[in-house]
């Protein structure tokens, strides 16, 4: 297939973009490197752009004859979005609605979309099925699900075959640790846990040790980026015109801080020190996935479920790239 990433110079994006490639399709990159690093794709394959400009897009597809569109170009920071809910609205909503509309000028009807287990907000029951109320707690969330909303009447009233891939813990990195996590300011987990194997950060902090959970630290369900890509390629073989598929894509296992804490430790032989911080605003104690439907509608398994398995592959990225992309 002839497929338009949106967003591919990203974390997510850009293993998803590999994977496309390596399995002999035809691959455009659209990205406006706001957050995008042009050294993690193929420079042959980028087209610089901003999502407003839907001439572009339009251009851009029927030129390619663009036969899919893959959406990964989404701000993702949940206390940023509460701090410029503005710029969410803009970049998450407004402009995904030019590519919807560039799309369906064109006539291009297959689409996957990133959405976020931030859909759901905190549910109370674990693991969290597709069947859980979305009721997101921050802007972040609530943007993905007024696009995921659309999608189903885009689906039912123009034709359009959706894939809407709510994704938990992205992490890892490609398994030679050429390309990998590299946001800026970085805000996750593991690769503040890395930095401070790495010796560019004295610490890590633990946002919060009494919460309701064994040892009073968040939990969450660490997917490989890797993972998340196979399931986008799956996503995307399943698509039917008139069509809406919504799935979660985690590993079904929890881990709390301090468990990804040692993880790094095992791996990477440094002590890594903590210290005990406040809890952050809007982190819900435990987020784990049922990712069973995805697993039976399409035949897709997560390849690595050890911490310490996604761990490593981070650490070959981290010690490769002690400054990211910029190394
Ligand atoms: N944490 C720390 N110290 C740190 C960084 C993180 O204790 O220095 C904790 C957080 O409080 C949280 C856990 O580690 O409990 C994981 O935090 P991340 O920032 O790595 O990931 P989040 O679960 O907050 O965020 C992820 C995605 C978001 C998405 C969100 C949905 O990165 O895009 O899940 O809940 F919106």
């Amino acid at each position: 297939m002839k497929i338009l990433v949106v967003g591919g110079a990203g974390y997510v994006g850009s293993h998803t973009v590999r994977l496309l490639q390596s399995q002999g399709h035809e691959v455009w990159v659209f990205d406006n490197f706001s957050r995008g690093h042009r050294e993690s794709v193929p420079s042959r394959c980028l087209i610089e752009g901003n999502l407003t400009d839907r001439a572009l897009l339009i251009e851009v597809m029927r030129d390619k004859e663009i036969d899919a569109v893959m959406h990964f170009a989404a701000f993702a920071l949940v206390g940023e979005s509460v701090q410029h809910p503005a710029m969410y609205y803009q970049n998450n909503v407004s402009a995904t609605f030019e590519l919807l509309e560039a799309m369906r000028s064109v006539g291009v009807w297959r689409f996957v979309f990133s959405s976020t287990t931030a859909t759901y907000g905190q549910p109370e029951k674990m693991p969290i099925s597709e069947d859980t109320p979305q009721n997101p707690i921050n802007p972040y969330g609530f943007t993905k699900l007024v696009v995921e909303r659309a999608l189903e009447d885009y689906a039912h009233a123009y034709g359009f075959g959706v894939a809407a891939l709510r994704y938990f813990n992205a992490s890892g990195a490609a398994a030679d640790g050429t390309i990998g996590e590299d946001h800026d300011p970085e805000s996750h987990l593991i690769p503040i846990v890395l930095q401070v194997a790495l010796g560019q950060r004295p610490n890590v902090s633990i946002f919060g040790n009494d919460y309701p959970t064994p040892d009073g630290t968040c939990i969450r369900d660490y997917i490989h980026v890797d993972d998340l890509a196979s399931a986008h390629l799956a996503a995307l073989m399943k698509l039917q015109p008139n069509s809406v598929l919504q799935m979660n894509l985690g590993t079904g296992v929890g881990h709390s801080v301090l468990q990804v804490v040692e993880a790094c430790r095992k791996v990477t032989g440094h002590p890594i020190p903590t210290v005990d911080a406040p809890r952050r605003e809007g982190d819900p104690a435990c987020l784990i996935a049922d990712s069973t439907k995805a697993q039976r509608e399409l035949q897709w398994k997560p390849k690595y479920v050890a911490i310490e398995d996604i761990v490593s592959t981070a650490w070959k990225w981290h010690q490769s790239h002690p400054r990211g992309y910029a190394s």
